[in-house]
């Protein structure tokens, strides 16, 4: 990757704009409250985005609203333990996201990668309100073992998604093969399939094992992100004395490890796969970064993987990480989770980087994450070549940049 020459801007300065957006961003409905990524375009409570919302409100000392932000995102839970990706607060009318037909009237359904116990090990750790975790931690409990039993209906140990949405990246080509879509489509030939997908799950009573007769993906970045939250379920586990689900949820972790080793793992790469037999997608998109952060390879391969791919071999663009290479077909410099950069993409990454003490590297990816906001602010994605700022304003995501500032979990497990 070329030299960034731009003046990264100060801390100071980013926590500043920061807490402005999360400010701005913030709704209230009775009780609860909760923030939008974005007022203009995305007026709703999404379940990942309510997590990163957690994160930054942590990180701008706003510990109490990041808890009320986790309360809200778990009031919606469904029956089975599912949290759905989309609240809509009794907004739905007012805009046309309500041409989706769920079968729910208030919220969506389907999920998103579960990152709750991530931030609630976060909030704890930050204030250890003991209060707090074992008011929320039924529902998590809920929602892991739903995760674990309904999106893995055939016990191989690998998470299925039922739908390209709950990936969180809605149109990315590692999803076009099961979607049965060529490498280069408009954008309503995508979401004519997972409109499709919506009216199938209504048919399917929302059931897992079902809908995989209509998609069934493995995801790589959604069984990683779950692979690190048993984990930190398994801490939360423990610090409420629950030695039985804390292990339940360790050997959760492991045997997921595992089984993307034996199906997933190729030349030191992770793919996805699709079909209910696994078949390998072999795309190069960002995810192939994301087994870092649930430290999936030992410190001689995560080395080997990041030589070869990270700021090269097609994800060496100047402004951070594209979310696809450069050189697949699918690439679009402005397609939407076909190309631009993403700061939660950006920001797993250097999580990952900072497990095995790659600290360069993750410097690297933070300034390219704060140069991308000083030169064209808080925008949903960016131009990976140009830095141009595109999709939606006001954007909550980049506030993210400012949990690459945080070096309490600064730390070299140099994990074998
Ligand atoms: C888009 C993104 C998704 C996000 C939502 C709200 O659908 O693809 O990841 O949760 O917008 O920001």
């Amino acid at each position: 990757m070329e030299e960034l020459t731009i003046h990264v801007m100060t801390e100071e300065k980013l926590k500043k704009e920061i807490k402005r957006i999360m400010l701005k961003n913030r709704q209230s409905s009775g009780t609860y409250q909760y923030t939008v990524p974005s007022l203009s375009s995305y007026p709703f409570q999404w379940l990942w985005d309510s997590c990163f919302h957690a994160i930054i409100l942590v990180n701008i000392h706003l510990v109490e609203d990041a808890k009320k932000e986790m309360l809200s995102l778990v009031s919606h839970q469904f029956k089975n333990g599912m949290i759905p990706h989309m609240i809509y607060w009794n907004k739905a009318k007012e805009h046309d996201f309500s041409v989706v037909k769920w079968g729910r009237k208030d919220t969506s359904t389907i999920t998103q990668p579960p990152m709750l116990a991530h931030v609630v090990w976060k909030i704890f750790k930050n204030d250890n309100d003991k209060e707090f975790l074992q008011n929320i931690y039924p529902n998590l409990n809920k929602l892991y073992r739903f995760i674990l039993s309904d999106r893995d209906p055939r016990k191989i140990n690998l998470i299925g998604i039922i739908d390209p949405d709950e990936s969180g990246e809605d149109n990315s080509p590692r999803f076009d093969k099961a979607l049965g879509l060529p490498p280069q489509q408009s954008q309503q030939e995508n979401f004519a399939k997972r409109l499709q997908l919506v009216s199938d799950n209504v048919k399917c009573h929302f059931e897992g094992r079902c809908m995989s007769n209509f998609f069934w993906v493995r995801d790589v970045p959604f069984n990683v992100i779950t692979i690190r939250n048993l984990e930190y379920m398994s801490s939360i586990a423990n610090e409420l004395h629950k030695k039985a689900d804390s292990e339940f949820f360790l050997t959760q972790a492991d045997l997921i490890k595992r089984a993307m080793k034996k199906y997933m793992l190729e030349d030191n790469v992770y793919w996805s796969t699709y079909k209910i037999e696994p078949n390998k997608i072999k795309l190069k998109t960002w995810h192939i970064f994301s087994p870092l952060y649930a430290r999936l390879y030992n410190q001689e391969d995560a080395k080997r993987l990041v030589d070869t791919y990270l700021f090269r071999g097609g994800f060496d663009t100047k402004y951070g990480i594209p979310t696809v290479a450069t050189d697949e077909k699918s690439y679009d410099v402005n397609g939407f989770w076909r190309g631009p950069t993403w700061i939660a993409t950006n920001w797993f990454i250097y999580k990952g980087l900072m497990e095995y003490g790659m600290y360069d590297y993750a410097q690297k990816i933070k300034d390219a994450s704060t140069a991308l906001i000083e030169k064209c602010g808080f925008r949903e994605h960016f131009n990976p070549d140009t830095g141009e700022g595109q999709g939606a304003k006001d954007f909550t995501w980049g506030g993210l940049t400012i949990d690459m500032y945080d070096e309490s979990e600064r730390r070299f497990s140099g994990f074998k």
